[in-house]
């Protein structure tokens, strides 16, 4: 017997199997509004859109390799940290002095909360069957402007950051050292002599390999200072180089013959 009227059931037929074919889609009429089955035709077509994305990223990864930025430098203290590019308008949002200071609780909790919370909530908020945007005004306002305001927000922290990092680079001799000191190019291969890498308190500025960070580079200070020049800025400082941070006398006068040989 037929299970629906309008199906038909072979009987006593041999040839032709009385069983579903498996992986046949049973009629959809009895389901007014379905038309396909999930398994496999919609999940089929949902693959088939993931795989194309899919090669598209890795072919936009291999033609488009991201760029390292500079060597971290524990030395430049002009660095800027920046988020990165998808957190860039959460980030400009707080330099707003109504979403910063006594208000950045509405910058880091109010704002970013009402957003996320709505986007979460929007199939309860948003119920009806309407599905072209222009019949859903006030969905798709909201959606345009949350969208013009990330933009805006991300490259203006962009730009404010661009403006910022080259004026920095350009102004003082290059990398940030003191704007008195001539910025001579460090020399990458050279090796510091034993008497230099025991002065760790000097490293923190001159660098390890006396390359120049907070501090100048001294790879060839002893072609503008002497001896007896060097162990006085060591005792009395210069600029804002604090004096006094080695007591030792002998330490001062070998350290300082080291760096006069340096030409
Ligand atoms: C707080 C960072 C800092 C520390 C620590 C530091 N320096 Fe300096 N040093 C500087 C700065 C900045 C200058 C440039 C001063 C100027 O020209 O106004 C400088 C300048 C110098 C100069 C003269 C360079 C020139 O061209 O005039 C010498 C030599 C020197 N430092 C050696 C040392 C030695 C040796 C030590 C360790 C005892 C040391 N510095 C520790 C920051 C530092």
């Amino acid at each position: 017997m037929a299970k629906h009227d309008k199906d038909a059931t072979f009987v006593g037929d041999s040839r032709i199997s009385a069983k579903r074919i498996p992986n046949i889609a049973p009629s959809y009429s009895d389901f007014p509004g379905k038309t396909e089955p999930f398994w496999p035709n919609f999940l089929l077509k949902e693959w088939m859109v993931a795989a194309v994305c899919l090669v598209g990223f890795l072919v936009l990864t291999v033609s488009h390799p991201s760029p390292l930025t500079d060597l971290a430098n524990p030395n430049d203290t002009s660095f800027v940290p920046l988020p990165d590019w998808y957190f860039l308008f959460l980030y400009q949002l707080l330099k707003y002095p109504w979403a910063a200071g006594d208000w950045v609780v509405l910058g880091t909790v109010v704002i970013p909360g009402i957003a996320f919370g709505a986007l979460m909530l929007a199939p309860w908020l948003d119920a009806g069957s309407e599905r072209r945007p222009s019949r859903r005004p006030v969905a798709t306002g909201l959606m345009l402007t949350a969208l013009v305001g990330i933009f805006y927000l991300t490259w203006a922290a962009d730009h404010e950051h661009s403006l910022k990092h080259s004026a920095s680079k350009g102004g003082s001799g290059g990398g940030g050292n003191h704007a008195a000191a001539p910025a001579a190019p460090a020399d990458t291969s050279f090796k510091a002599d034993a008497i230099w890498t025991a002065q760790t308190s000097c490293m923190g500025c001159h660098g390890k390999s006396l390359e120049g960070g907070m501090g100048p580079n001294l790879q060839k200070i002893g072609a503008t200072l002497d001896a007896t020049q060097i162990a006085d800025v060591i005792k009395n400082g210069k600029g804002q180089m604090p004096g006094g941070l080695i007591k030792d006398e002998a330490e001062i006068q070998k350290l300082a013959e080291y760096l006069a040989s340096l030409k």
